[in-house]
């Protein structure tokens, strides 16, 4: 079974290609509909997705994309499943399994995400509609004494059953406890916090005897705070983020895939440009494949430009097939600002 497991990690991180998260919540593909003005209903979000997997020539980019629960039970207009649209096209079929965050009882301003009950049965039914991976996201705040033991220790034992329970039902769990990059604190500051959360969710994984080599993290890069006065270089990015990766995430871990967090999709390409151009020389030892796992940092110019209108499918589809492009450069330390000039 690990064996397995193991040849799928290194199918969705080790190819040369990142990953496509398209597995909003219902509310918050809704919420992004309502901001350019896109109806809020289970039609025009079918046609959205449909949009993003048919993109043309997104395979090339793009080795699998993650699926919400209504997703993986839709087809498309012509009745074709999107499992089986995403696999036609070379791309694996993945699952987001947590519900959400929850207000953390006895810290204001912190969540726990919470989803663990019945989670076996539900991760079971899910590799049946296709599922070959999942993903779990746990959200850790920066502020006043934040994030805080506690919510550090639930969120990390959370996820480590998340894998445990994944990897029994022959599932690939995808890792993610992102510090967010709202709010007002310096590079540094995000770097310790991601520091600590990251040995928190690695002592709980080995507690949990989660196979490492056939898991996948998503973390966030360090980055200083959204209300930060100065911004960081893409260099000095890439060298913070390594060495908190370097410390803390064992060598055996199939793979590193980086979400956006709010950036732009050319901030994320290039600030990954960055860490790939970095790990390539001989001095920054990291051992993983460094990708992507990108949902706004590729989808946003295109759901921008669809404004769900038929006659702006093609090129929202072009805009989405840029964006994963330069990520996808980005992966081999080829991006620069001249693509995105390309484009316009
Ligand atoms: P962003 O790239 O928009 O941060 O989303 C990644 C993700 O999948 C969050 O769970």
């Amino acid at each position: 079974m690990t064996a397995e497991l193991v040849d799928t990690a290194r199918l969705l991180v080790a190819s040369g290609k990142g990953l496509l998260a398209m597995d909003e919540s219902n509310s918050t593909c809704d919420r992004r509909f309502a901001e350019v003005g896109i109806p809020q209903t289970a039609e025009f979000r079918q046609r959205y997705r449909t949009l993003l997997i048919t993109t043309p020539e997104l395979g090339e980019a793009i080795s699998g994309a993650i699926l919400s629960d209504e997703t993986i039970r839709q087809s498309a207009p012509d009745g074709r499943p999107f499992v089986s649209l995403l696999a036609d096209r070379g791309m694996v079929p993945g699952i987001k399994v947590d519900r959400g965050t929850h207000a953390l009882a006895l810290h204001p301003g912190e969540t726990v995400t919470e989803g663990l009950d019945v989670l076996g049965d539900r991760l079971r039914e899910y590799a049946t509609l296709g599922a070959r991976f999942a993903k779990w996201r746990a959200v850790l705040a920066i502020g006043d004494g934040l994030p805080s033991l506690a919510a550090i220790a639930v969120n990390a034992h959370a996820l480590a059953r998340y894998a445990a329970l994944c990897q029994a039902c022959g599932i690939v769990p995808i890792v993610e406890p992102e510090v967010l990059m709202t709010g007002n604190h310096s590079s540094a500051r995000s770097g310790a916090a991601t520091e600590t959360v990251l040995r928190a969710v690695f002592a709980a994984l080995v507690e949990q005897e989660v196979a490492l080599e056939a898991m996948i993290l998503k973390p966030n890069m360090v980055l200083a705070g959204s209300d930060w006065p100065s911004e960081a270089t893409a260099e000095m990015v890439a060298t913070e983020t390594l060495s908190c990766l370097l410390r803390t995430v064992p060598a055996v871990v199939a793979g590193v895939a980086f979400l956006s967090g709010g950036q732009s999709g050319p901030r994320a390409a290039e600030r990954l440009d960055a860490i790939n151009r970095r790990r390539s020389l001989h001095s920054s030892r990291a051992p993983w494949p460094l990708v992507f796992s990108f949902a706004r940092a590729i989808q946003h110019p295109g759901l921008q430009i669809w404004q769900g209108d038929d006659a702006n499918v093609a090129a929202a589809q072009a805009a989405v097939r840029h964006r994963a492009l330069c990520s996808h450069a980005a992966i081999h330390g080829r991006y620069d600002d001249a693509m995105e000039g390309e484009a316009s």
